[in-house]
């Protein structure tokens, strides 16, 4: 029996005495280089070596802490991180709380729920987080990783960002990439309609500086929460203590009115000056190509913590399989339970690592009348994440949609292109859940022949 379980984790050192107990991570004894070495293991990793399992570079060259890589790399990690033995269970749990909700959209009814007083964070004096306060913060302590050989310099690639609305004091907790200069400037990557980006606006519109807290490490189910597809109003953190069934503890900033939580590895606390930016990347991406060199939010640091012992948390972002692709599949299973909360007829969804979660959504469902399939494709096509689908594939309730070769074999072989396709704009949606043509199936009466003889043909021996 393990003495370790999903459920009692708090923090990175909790998680890795999970994996290690459970054999799904390895100590990498041997020196190694943050530049592009760590990341090139890492990817080899990613795509199957050593069982994929998670990495604990303990000798990085000329750092002193030890970098901690692929953490989520498989489904069952990603899953045990947020305090569930399985993935599924995820979406289990959230139908059961949307359904104490009797009114209001599925959006609606998981704002409620994460407004709940029991989800929410709560301030404590200090933490882990807090052991060293470093009199002089350096970044040039963190062996943060250069991971592609265009890459402009030194990322965080795992970090948790905070901030608040100033007009509201609502707060955001994101995860964007984060590049470090010298001792005390870094940029901050946040895409267009993100939560960051709003939040400068709003702090450059009052012409003030922006506080900004990067967190590294903390409890995993506050990771995953920091990059989970929440619709605007839900909390990441309330996200995190509703996964864990209990609140998540925070402690104050040191230089402004910012929390975070208490038992992260670093906290790098900083401001934003208004129109500050500096040029940042190119960064190597999900897609396969870099991220060209462009201005970004540029921070400075006012003040450093970790703890005695930190660990450095770090993943690497390229072609799949990559560890963001479990965390995205653990989303996968979240926006399940907010789909069929609005959508009944949703049976499956799959959203292959392939095409980078959004790209492209394989759906099973119940088919009701004629029309209503087009009627569906323009509904999620007005929902995030699948505003930026570029295929949408309906299969019917029988088809298992997690075979995504089987589906596309079916649909795009079979489709009659006037009746299956659906064009809005620069977006495909296929109708495969009635496609023309008999469908080719073994006789039954062979099929339970092969079931009873299959081991006296001698083919498996
Ligand atoms: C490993 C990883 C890296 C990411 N990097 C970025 C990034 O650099 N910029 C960005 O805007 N989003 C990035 N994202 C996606 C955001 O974390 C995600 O969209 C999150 O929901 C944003 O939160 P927000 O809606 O509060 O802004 C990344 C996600 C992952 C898993």
């Amino acid at each position: 029996m393990f003495q370790n379980t999903p459920q009692n984790v708090t923090d990175l050192h909790d998680f890795v005495a999970l994996l290690e107990e459970r054999d799904e991570l390895r100590r990498i004894a041997l020196e190694v280089d943050s530049h592009l070495e760590i990341a090139a293991i890492t990817d080899r990793v990613c795509k199957g070596a050593a069982g994929r399992r998670a990495l604990l570079f303990e000798r990085v060259r000329g750092h002193r802490l030890p970098v901690l890589t692929n953490l989520f790399g498989s489904l069952r990690r990603a899953a045990w991180a947020v305090g569930l033995d399985e993935a599924d269970q995820l979406r289990l749990l959230l139908a059961d709380e949307l359904a104490r909700f009797s009114h209001g959209s599925a959006t609606e009814r998981l704002c409620r729920l994460l407004a709940e007083p029991a989800w929410q964070p709560q301030l404590v004096a200090t933490g882990p987080c807090r052991e060293v306060v470093e009199a002089a913060p350096d970044l040039r302590q963190l062996p943060a990783l250069h991971c592609w050989p265009g890459d402009g310099g030194r990322f965080l690639t795992q970090p948790l960002v905070f901030s608040r609305d100033p007009e509201t004091g609502r707060g955001n907790c994101g995860m964007y990439r984060i590049q470090l200069f010298g001792r005390d400037q870094a940029t901050l990557r946040w895409r267009p309609g993100s939560g960051g980006v709003r939040h400068q606006a709003a702090w450059a519109k009052r012409g003030e500086a922006m506080p900004v807290t990067i967190v590294l490490g903390g409890d995993p189910a506050a990771i995953y929460a920091a990059c989970a597809p929440l619709p605007e109003g839900a909390d990441e953190l309330a996200l995190a203590g509703w996964l864990r069934r209990r609140p998540l503890a925070m402690v104050p900033c040191l230089t402004s009115d910012l929390a975070v939580p208490a038992s992260a590895e670093f906290v790098i606390e900083g401001l934003v000056e208004p129109g500050a930016s500096r040029i940042e990347g190119p960064f190597g991406n999900h897609r396969g190509c870099y991220d060209s060199a462009a201005p970004a939010a540029l921070l400075r640091v006012t003040a450093l913590t970790h703890r005695q012992n930190p660990l450095f948390p770090a993943t690497i972002t390229g072609p799949p399989p990559m560890e963001s692709g479990y965390l995205a599949k653990l989303s996968e299973r979240l926006l399940l339970a907010l789909l069929q909360a609005d959508f009944p007829q949703i049976v499956a969804i799959n959203m292959p690592m392939e095409t980078i979660f959004h790209g492209v959504t394989l759906l099973a469902v119940r088919r009701e009348q004629e029309g209503d399939i087009a009627e569906l494709a323009r509904a999620l096509w007005g929902r995030k994440p699948f505003s930026r689908a570029k295929l949408l594939l309906f299969v019917d309730e029988q088809t298992d949609v997690q075979d995504a070769q089987g589906c596309f074999w079916r649909a795009i072989n079979r489709l009659d292109a006037e009746r299956n396709l659906l064009r809005d704009g620069h977006r495909l949606a296929i109708d495969a859940t009635r496609l023309p043509g008999r469908p080719l199936a073994l006789d039954p009466a062979v099929k339970t022949l092969l079931e009873r003889r299959w081991s006296e043909y001698g083919l498996d021996a």
